[in-house]
């Protein structure tokens, strides 16, 4: 991973007794006894975290952990009390305002909540208007405009007003604005939590869509676990100001740290969550052209399987062999894999989730995961996938017992 934004114990105080508290903070007593002494409140508790080029990175936690703080520190609408912020490796917690300015108008796009559109210009001059503050030319300006919307699929309604339009579309048009200065970072604030939920579930294919071609880097704040986890390549979920977990979302799901987490991935169906890259045990394969009967049996053996996929040269599955078939060809003296193999098997994606794959196991196979080259990563027994939701749900019953 490359790191496009690294927050080095990153501080935030709101208030006017900065350093009482700051002094406060740093022996140790809590966020309350700040508030209680100083009258200021901790809005970040020394927060330090990477966030990748091209990751989109979820920030979740209940209202007040310091979520939006933590977003606004990065293009610095809220300056730091301490620590450090850097964004390709300029650390803009200590820049001057001029050159906050320029970051703030090559490098981050805000994406807000309730849009922020303007009512009275068309949905072209709300894309448009982004440029403008940035001093691009009128033609330019109005291309890319286009341009823009036609990524979100709105190009349609470039002449109509933003009221015109439902919520779901006045949130794509805030996204157009926000894509359409290039700049590699987009910073978005519950962008989605104003949206009905099936218009809301559209804007995250969407989003994760564009991403798919973009490859932006992303900070996304949630205050939905699901969302967070259908969105996020990682989470951090906040707390009190400071980071309780981070992790890719299998991670919280499947290991959540403390009751605190636990809370939040509760509702989430873990068979929505877990992919079956995660998954895999066993990664043994036989290959064709190499491997015969007799060393495909070795290793069976030794692996202790029953039934093995084979690839071709270029790590493919091609088909898969059973250790009954082997030792039945061994005893007639046959040695090619060819002749034997089964040449009708499922195959999945590793990104696929576990609710996606259940119906692959009809033939009662072992399923083949491949990335995406289709090369062989592994297989995966259904007793796996049981055996993982198991897990995952007995994490969840700990919690309610
Ligand atoms: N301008 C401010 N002045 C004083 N305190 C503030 C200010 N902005 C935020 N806070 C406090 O800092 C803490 C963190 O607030 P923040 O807005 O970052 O939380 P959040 O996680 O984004 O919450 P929400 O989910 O409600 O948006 C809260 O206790 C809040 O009251
Ligand atoms: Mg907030």
């Amino acid at each position: 991973m490359t790191a496009k934004i690294i927050i080095e114990s990153l501080i935030k105080i709101y208030g006017k007794k900065h350093s009482a508290a700051l002094k406060l903070f740093r022996e140790g007593k809590t966020r309350d006894d700040i508030l209680k002494s100083t009258g200021n409140v901790l809005g970040l508790a020394d927060v330090s975290l990477e966030i990748g080029k091209g990751e989109l990175f979820v920030v979740m936690g209940l209202s007040g952990s310091g979520k939006s703080t933590l977003v606004r520190c990065i293009n610095r609408l809220v300056s730091p009390t301490s620590g450090h912020i850097y964004i390709d490796g300029e650390d803009v917690a200590h820049v001057d305002e001029k050159r906050m300015r320029e970051i703030r108008l090559n490098k981050i796009s805000m994406v807000f909540q309730r849009f922020g559109l303007f009512p009275h210009k068309t949905v072209r001059e709300n894309v448009e208007y982004g440029l403008k503050v940035r001093g691009a030319e009128t033609i330019y300006r109005r291309n890319k405009a286009l341009e823009t919307l036609e990524v979100v699929g709105l190009e349609k309604w470039a002449n109509y007003k933003p009221t015109s339009l439902s919520g779901g579309m006045q949130q794509r048009v805030g996204l157009a604005r926000a894509l359409a200065t290039d700049a590699d970072i987009l910073l978005m604030d519950e962008a989605f939590s104003a949206l009905d939920p099936l218009t809301r579930g559209e804007m995250q294919d969407e989003l994760l869509r564009l991403q798919k071609e973009l490859h932006k880097t992303i900070v996304f704040i949630s205050h939905d676990m699901q969302e967070g986890l259908k969105l996020g390549d990682r989470i951090a979920v906040m707390k009190d100001g400071a980071i309780v977990q981070l992790g890719s979302p299998e991670e919280l799901v499947t290991n959540p740290k403390n009751d605190y987490i636990k809370a939040f991935t509760e509702e989430v169906n873990s068979a929505q969550v877990i992919r079956v890259g995660s998954v895999i045990s066993k990664t043994a394969s036989l290959i064709i052209g190499q491997d015969s009967v007799s060393s495909g049996l070795k290793q069976m053996l030794s692996h202790n399987l029953q039934l093995m996929y084979v690839v071709d040269d270029d790590n493919r599955p091609v088909g898969l062999v059973k250790r009954q078939y082997l030792e039945e060809s061994i005893k007639k003296g046959e040695e090619d894999i060819m002749t034997i193999m089964e040449t009708d098997f499922p195959v999945v994606d590793s990104s696929t989730t576990l609710e996606g794959i259940f119906y692959h196991y009809k033939r009662g196979f072992p399923l083949a995961v491949v990335n995406e080259k289709k090369e062989f990563q592994g297989m995966v027994e259904a007793v796996d996938v049981l055996t993982t939701l198991g897990q995952a749900n007995k994490n969840f019953d700990e919690t309610n017992s």
